[in-house]
């Protein structure tokens, strides 16, 4: 068993009262391989950002829970190599989907778990998450809870329609669950292709922030789909057709209330294809995997600290 702290991690209490008070939210970019953790620690560093790394369940399996974790650890390392005396860096669990997941995280040395019991009948949600937060709470690690479904599909789960989130039962779930923070549904979806009403359903957003006052709130399935990246992709062999994400815009105005965390990982697969594909297309005798992986790396830096600055409002904050 490892404590975050003991690796210089911390959990989000303390980032997210500052981000409210401040107006802007925290980055939260999901991570499974080396370049994109640098692209992330370097874009935080040079911009003064604090920042949330993000493992899913699929990354875990993907790239290895312990290797995570010790990538995590030299994450904070590397930090402060690149010249940040006092990084604020997050390991966070992303839709977590057991209790057994959360804890198997918080032995790690996760900072912060996702219990998403969205899916699940609203008391057996209630339940879940208030075990996983009694759980978690004796190692000061954050607890994020989910009400409300995106659409489109989350691991193996599939809606077809947004349930936005009910403001009238925010309340009673966070009395209930004593969870840190709320992902909540106002019209986002995971992935390249989002179920776009826009604009976005600001007017739950609202209801929650009447209810919750000054309570830390999530947005998921936040990536804007660059048509930019979108395009080079395609120019270069790609088929993404009708690739659509959720404006620029609509975030920055969320950024600016009581959403504290927006979540990007679509946006930095985006750019890492983009830039792969154009150095297959541009250098087709090239093979040494540093000579597209480093262009990969570079662009989705560039698109992390155009997130931070030009988005969520991030930068400077350290
Ligand atoms: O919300 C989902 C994240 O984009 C993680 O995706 O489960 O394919 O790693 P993944
Ligand atoms: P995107 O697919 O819009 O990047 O959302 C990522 C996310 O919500 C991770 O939990
Ligand atoms: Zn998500």
């Amino acid at each position: 068993m490892v404590n975050y702290k003991d690796l210089g991690l911390v959990n989000t209490r303390e980032m997210f009262k500052k981000a409210i008070n401040g107006g802007y939210a925290i980055p939260a970019f999901n991570f499974n391989n080396m370049e994109q953790m640098q692209a992330i620690i370097q874009a935080a560093v040079e911009t003064k950002s604090p920042v949330i790394l993000q493992v899913s369940k699929g990354a875990r399996q993907y790239a290895n829970a312990t290797l995570l974790r010790y990538m995590a650890q030299g994450a904070v390392e590397y930090a402060k190599e690149l010249g940040c005396a006092n990084p604020q860096i997050v390991l966070h669990l992303d839709h977590g989907d057991t209790f057994e997941t959360c804890k198997s995280c918080i032995g790690s040395g996760f900072s912060s778990v996702m219990i998403d019991g969205s899916h699940l009948p609203y008391d057996e949600n209630v339940a879940l998450t208030k075990k996983v937060v009694e759980y978690a709470h004796q190692f000061d690690v954050t607890v994020e809870g989910e009400l409300g479904v995106l659409a489109g599909v989350e691991d193996d789960v599939v809606a077809e329609h947004h349930t936005y989130t009910r403001p009238e039962e925010v309340v009673d779930f966070v009395t209930k669950t004593g969870c840190d923070s709320l992902a909540i549904s106002i019209g986002t979806s995971h992935g390249a292709y989002k179920l776009v009403p826009p604009p976005l359903a600001f007017d739950v957003l609202d209801g929650v922030m009447k209810e919750l006052p000054g309570f830390p709130i999530v947005l998921h399935g936040s990536s804007s789909v660059p048509q930019e990246e979108v395009d080079t992709i395609n120019k270069y062999g790609g088929k993404l057709e009708a690739a659509i994400g959720i404006p620029e815009d609509e975030l920055r105005k969320a950024a600016k209330s009581a959403v504290c965390k927006i979540n990007i990982d679509s946006d930095s697969r985006l750019a890492m294809t983009a830039a792969v594909r154009k150095v297959f297309a541009e250098k087709p005798a090239e093979f040494d995997p540093r000579k597209y992986l480093g262009p990969a790396r570079d662009n989705m830096k560039k698109l992390y600290e155009h997130k931070i600055v030009n988005v969520l409002g991030s930068d400077n904050k350290l």
